[in-house]
């Protein structure tokens, strides 16, 4: 493999940023100082950046399209989990999902080994913006979009300000810059209108991708994991 896929994998940014370290002069292979990323690095080559010798586990990072009925977690005896969605070796590799949908909820779940950016993302610090579509029964009133705007008495909390867009009566989107447990379903139940399908759209700048059907996953390019540093 060469020394800038090997870098890239790793997680040490862009090809601009990889250049970089080579130039500086950071990067040997095999205590030889690389200078270029073409550089070969076998399989049983010791890669360093300052003198650290690196431990190759490449960072992945995946969409899914949740389906109804699973669960968000790494396995579970009796119910079907996500990560039975998805190949053996990812489990190997350590990935795990981003925060967590309910059973019944669908739609943009990320994967990833990158435990950094992940809680980087949840963290309510950060204000990650998501945006769920939601499908309620009856309509709301006509002042919902202000409550949802001023924030949501939810008893043990008050929702942040969000956005709420309605379609038509018993549908609309919600955007959300905070993850509280069940929060859609509550903002919706606490104005008396139960929620009957959810699904998750966006992740911060990331939509879902169209093209995934329920059950499928793709990875992230290099750009939408860009996207999530930056968001
Ligand atoms: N809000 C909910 O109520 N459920 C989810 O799965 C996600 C957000």
């Amino acid at each position: 493999m060469r020394l800038d896929k090997y870098l890239h994998d790793l997680g040490y940014g862009s090809r601009r940023d990889i250049e970089r370290l080579i130039k500086r002069q950071q990067v040997t292979v095999d205590g030889v100082r690389a200078k270029q990323g073409a550089v070969k690095v076998a399989a049983d080559s010791e890669v360093a950046i300052d003198g650290q010798p690196l431990v190759y586990a490449p960072t992945v990072w995946l969409m899914l399209n949740k389906p109804a009925g699973v669960i968000t977690a790494a396995k579970d005896k009796e119910q079907e989990a996500v990560m039975d969605l998805l190949p053996e070796r990812f489990a190997r590799m350590q990935v795990m999902p981003v925060g967590r949908l309910d059973k019944d909820t669908t739609g943009l779940l990320l994967l990833t080994n990158d435990g950094a950016l992940a809680h980087r993302l949840l963290s309510p610090k950060q204000h990650v913006e998501k945006v769920y579509e939601v499908f309620y029964e009856e309509t709301l009133a006509a002042d919902a979009a202000a409550q949802c705007a001023a924030g949501i008495d939810l008893g043990d909390f008050t929702s942040a300000p969000a956005e709420l867009e309605v379609v038509t009566p018993g549908h609309c989107f919600l955007r959300l810059r905070e993850g509280k447990f069940h929060q859609v379903k509550r903002m919706l139940a606490a104005r008396g209108k139960p929620v009957l399908y959810l699904k998750r759209v966006r992740m911060g700048n990331l939509p879902l991708d169209p093209a995934l059907e329920p059950g499928t996953y793709r990875y992230l390019t290099e750009d939408e994991v860009e996207s999530l540093r930056n968001f």
